[in-house]
């Protein structure tokens, strides 16, 4: 088995995007080796340019530098301290009556190389023996770790490498692709089967468990190796079967369209697993079928530029209105199909056609949303192309289960002819939080992928986050 996974993991490495190969040097990686070997205050001493070890030069704005002193950052929690604005502390206090918003500039006033390019020491234009006791935190001089510094670089060129390595689009499975896998014994047994199993999620999407006990309330078990599952309308743990007075399609035998579930929480759920207890085998139908939103709305904005700018900016209504149920229902939420971060990247689809609620948006909006609403549709349902190349499916045996990022993969199901006695196929399913698995994995990455901590740990989720 575990030659089976380091072959799944190396192919996981191949995701890497070999058009940013070639700025590889902006990595931010561990590099142990980072020095200072020159500064240049720029700008009137609003910024500073500082030449690294490896020939990389670097920006930082005096500002950025006074609030990401490492001073200010508590040691024992790691929280930040407030401090006034470096206005403040020049002026020695807030001019309310300045009418013109005329703040004194933040400016460098000398830069020193310590311990042979290690660190780097900012000296502030002001005395810090006129410092407050609430200001103490703010001494006349920063001091830097260059491999820190470095490390988080805003420059053009490290955001544009951090921006693209990883991008969904490399990673996303074709239909030709295998489903990764991962077994039943390796995620129980160690926490570094838990992390080839979260980032085969981060990469792909999604990745199949194999060899599971078919009993239920095994999936809790397992589920919880990344973290605690969430309960939700539907429980901590659901029953997708055919159910007599089913309170949802999903407990008919009726095909299911690409969807994701909870569209109506302001958070659905980000970790999804549905666990095969039984699947007999003369069912003709039941496979298991995804898309990726990543490529569907990429696809989509290539091809149809205008409804997808109609999908990102007219709210849809989402909703579960269902109050004849254990637990009533009566939950709403307004938001665009396609969400966007500053760069006009994609980071979430939000597409969830059983729970759409009346639209209620401007008038002349009306005709655009149902024009890109159709689109979208066609695009998922019936454009032969896409679904060619992009439409996984296949068939869960018992003992697996699939577990999806389902913030990122719409999930579905073909139909199939009911048995008479309403069995035959039985999934039991369960939930994660986003944060909170992301939180794993993250860890569990630094942990055993000779990792790193902090903001750079990019992980592309589908969840809206803006990196
Ligand atoms: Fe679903």
């Amino acid at each position: 088995m575990m030659m089976k996974r380091g072959i799944l993991f190396s192919q996981a490495n191949n995701f890497f995007p070999r058009k940013f190969a070639n700025i590889v040097k902006f990595s931010t990686t561990n590099n142990t080796n980072t020095k200072a070997v020159a500064t240049n205050i720029i700008q009137g001493g609003e910024q500073i340019n500082i030449t690294w070890s490896d020939g990389v030069c670097s920006d930082y704005h005096a500002r950025w530098l006074f609030e990401n002193c490492p001073s200010i950052y508590e040691k024992q929690s790691g929280q930040k301290i407030s401090r006034d604005s470096p206005s403040f502390i020049l002026k020695g206090g807030y001019d309310t009556d300045d009418k013109t918003n005329n703040k004194q500039k933040l400016t460098i006033e000398k830069a020193n190389i310590l311990d042979d390019g290690d660190k780097i020491e900012i000296k502030w234009p002001w005395d810090h023996t006129d410092l407050t006791i609430e200001e103490k935190s703010c001494n006349n001089k920063s001091i830097f770790e260059s491999l820190n510094l470095k490390k988080y670089s805003y420059s053009n060129d490290v955001l544009e490498y951090q921006n693209k390595h990883f991008d969904p689009l490399d990673c996303a499975l074709k239909s030709t692709d295998s489903v990764p896998t991962i077994s039943y014994d390796e995620v129980m047994e160690s926490d570094e089967g838990v992390f080839y199993w979260t980032n085969h999620l981060n990469k792909c999407g999604l990745c199949l468990v194999t060899g599971m006990p078919t009993i239920p309330g095994t999936i809790q078990t397992v589920a919880s190796r990344i973290c605690p599952v969430i309960e939700t309308l539907y429980g901590t743990t659901f029953d997708v079967r055919v159910e007599k007075k089913a309170i949802n399609i999903a407990y008919t035998s009726e095909a299911l369209e690409p969807h994701m579930d909870l569209a109506y929480y302001e958070s659905p759920p980000g970790i999804q697993m549905l666990h095969c207890l039984d699947f007999a085998s003369s069912i003709v139908g039941g496979e298991s079928t995804f898309i990726d939103t990543f490529v569907l709305a990429n696809v989509f904005k290539t091809r149809y530029p205008d409804a997808f700018e109609a999908f990102c900016s007219i709210p849809a209504t989402f909703q579960k209105s269902h109050v004849e149920r254990e637990h009533p229902a009566q939950m709403f939420y307004q938001r665009p199909h396609i969400s966007t971060n500053h760069n006009g990247d994609v980071n979430a689809v939000f597409w969830s056609p059983p729970f759409e609620g009346p639209l209620k948006i401007k008038s002349e909006d009306v005709d655009k949303y149902y024009d890109a609403y159709d689109k979208f549709k066609y695009l998922i349902l019936h454009d032969e192309e896409f679904q060619k190349r992009w439409k996984i499916q296949f068939r869960l045996k018992p003992g697996e289960m699939i577990s999806f990022n389902q913030r990122r993969m719409l999930h579905g199901r073909n139909g199939w002819a009911d048995s008479e006695n309403g069995g035959g196929r039985h999934l039991q399913g369960t939930y994660l939080n986003i944060d909170d698995y992301l939180n794993r994995y993250r860890y569990l990455k630094y942990k055993y992928d000779n990792g790193t901590l902090g903001l750079e740990n990019i992980v592309r989720a589908g969840n809206s986050s803006f990196s």
